[in-house]
């Protein structure tokens, strides 16, 4: 799928409708349905993605580096310089564990999330886990939205983002439930594709 493609079709109405019919159907399944959980590398448009599910779905967003954030008063880039990383993966972990998501939700976690098995389980317990992916090419071409993120403010931010996204590409793949590719959908599309696909994965995988 070609990003902005699918807004030009003369097949908007229909595409709209298609659309609107798998978001009708997910209210109506509303009691059966799990929640979602967002992984991915930092510039993957986790967050933004997971506004969209919000607002589609009606579920509750939980975003654990905004909670964080919001926790200690102060972004994620001062708590990694102020604290450290480790630290903040305690804090990652800690937030996870109390979380308390007694309907459907939406679950937004950190780049690094995955990181920890105790977090990879805690997130499987939780719903069907999507990975939003995109190449290192496209990854790099969005580094420089990412300068606040302080795992890539090293001399060499490229080299940096190359070695993290081989070192975790593994942890996403084996937690991942269903694997979007967001170099070439826009966040709309994205989300859509994942409230299509989630129906048809089995229950309970
Ligand atoms: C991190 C990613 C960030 C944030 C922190 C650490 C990582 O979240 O949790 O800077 O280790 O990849 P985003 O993935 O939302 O950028």
């Amino acid at each position: 799928m070609i990003v902005g493609r699918f807004y030009e079709t003369p097949n908007m109405a229909s595409a709209t409708d298609a659309l609107q019919t798998s978001i009708l159907s997910l209210s109506s399944d509303m009691a059966s349905a799990r929640s979602i959980v967002l992984i991915g590398f930092m510039g993957t448009g986790k967050s933004l993605v997971g506004k969209i599910l919000e607002r589609q779905t009606g579920f509750r967003r939980f975003d654990t580096d905004e909670i964080i954030s919001q926790k200690l008063k102060m972004p994620i880039e001062a708590i990694f310089s102020a604290h450290g990383e480790e630290s903040f993966r305690e804090l990652e972990t800690e937030t996870l564990r109390s979380l308390s998501i007694e309907e459907p939700a939406i679950i937004v976690t950190g780049g690094g999330t995955v990181l920890r098995s105790e977090n990879v389980d805690l997130l499987r317990q939780m719903g069907t886990v999507v990975w939003l992916d995109a190449d290192e090419a496209t990854l790099r071409a969005r580094i420089h939205r990412l300068s606040d993120r302080p795992l890539l403010r090293t001399a060499n931010p490229e080299a940096s983002l190359s070695e993290l996204l081989e070192a975790r590409k593994p942890r996403y793949n084996s937690a991942a439930d269903l694997r979007v590719d967001t170099a070439k959908n826009n966040p709309e599309q994205i989300a859509e594709l994942i409230l299509k696909n989630i129906r048809d994965l089995p229950v309970g995988e």
